[in-house]
């Protein structure tokens, strides 16, 4: 996504081109740091606050200081100030731990325009293909060492997984551990129907990130007459769900039309819970 602007504590806005970091930051020497990425709707980030709390918690588990919240919030209006309300925005803010001689962490927020193919992919559904993680469901979330399920801004497995999807000619991955569970995408989460239940991958058990998007899906679920729970699913299970769907933040919902070249049920429920989740009609 591209960033039009970017916004600095106590500076504002800044020319896109101009650096904001360090070379000696260990966000960018180790890739030490957080990010959220939000949905900028009608000129407002969506579930700011459930945003900036998975970044506090994250941020408690890896130890890392954070700007005050006051702050954030501070650079999330000045990056956003003027954005033209009828402009989809993908907005990020991202922390890093800073350089090593202990200066403060850094903090800055970058604004960009929705791409036209994840606006389409919400209309036209995604192609996604499997892929294995190597690691079995519920290894991770078992390691106490290892902080699960922070948004780390540390990517480099996510873009692997990208380079593989291109070449594989598909839109997205789903990633399976050893054991033979679907997991998340390298960018999003799974979400599917099973009758009336609608359902997502546990992230406590599996150490996946705990998405906003499918958290919020699914405590409003009621409102469609649907069920909500969280249990792990096989691949071979979601070829027979009466609907799946990747979700983030940005995407909102993309129905997955094919995996692994095997199409999948259409879903009568997809506008009904993309308008649930309040993205603008496809
Ligand atoms: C690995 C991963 N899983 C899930 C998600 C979806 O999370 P959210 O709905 O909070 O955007 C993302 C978002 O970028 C992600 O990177």
């Amino acid at each position: 996504m591209v960033a039009s602007r970017i916004a600095v504590p106590g500076r504002g806005l800044v020319p896109p081109g101009e650096p904001v970091l360090r070379g000696d930051d260990r966000g960018v020497l180790h890739g030490d740091g957080l990010f959220e990425t939000m949905h900028l709707r009608d000129g407002r980030p969506w579930l700011r606050d459930a945003h900036l709390a998975r970044l506090a918690r994250a941020a408690a588990a890896i130890d890392l200081t954070l700007p005050a919240a006051e702050v954030l919030v501070e650079l999330l209006d000045a990056v956003r100030a003027g954005w033209p309300v009828e402009v989809e925005g993908a907005l990020r803010l991202v922390c890093t731990r800073g350089p090593e001689d202990g200066t403060s962490p850094t903090g800055y927020a970058t604004l960009g325009e929705v791409p036209a193919a994840t606006r389409a992919a919400r209309r036209h559904g995604i192609t996604v293909a499997t892929l294995p993680l190597g690691v079995a469901a519920r290894a991770r979330a078992e390691l106490d060492w290892l902080p699960a399920g922070v948004k780390s801004i540390s990517y480099a497995v996510s873009t692997a997984a990208r380079r593989w999807t291109a070449r594989a000619g598909v839109d997205d991955a789903l990633w399976v551990s050893s054991d033979g569970y679907a997991l998340e995408g390298p960018t999003a989460n799974l979400v599917w129907l099973a009758g009336d239940t609608l359902c997502t991958v546990p992230a406590a058990e599996t150490g996946i990130l705990p998405g906003v998007t499918a958290a919020w899906l699914l405590a409003h679920a009621h409102a469609l007459g649907l069920r909500a729970e969280e249990r792990l699913v096989t691949p071979a299970e979601l070829r027979t769900a009466d609907g799946v769907w990747l979700s983030s933040s940005v995407r909102g919902l993309a129905e997955i039309r094919t995996l692994d070249a095997v199409p999948l049920r259409r879903c009568a429920h997809t506008p009904a819970l993309q308008a649930l989740l309040g993205f603008p009609r496809p």
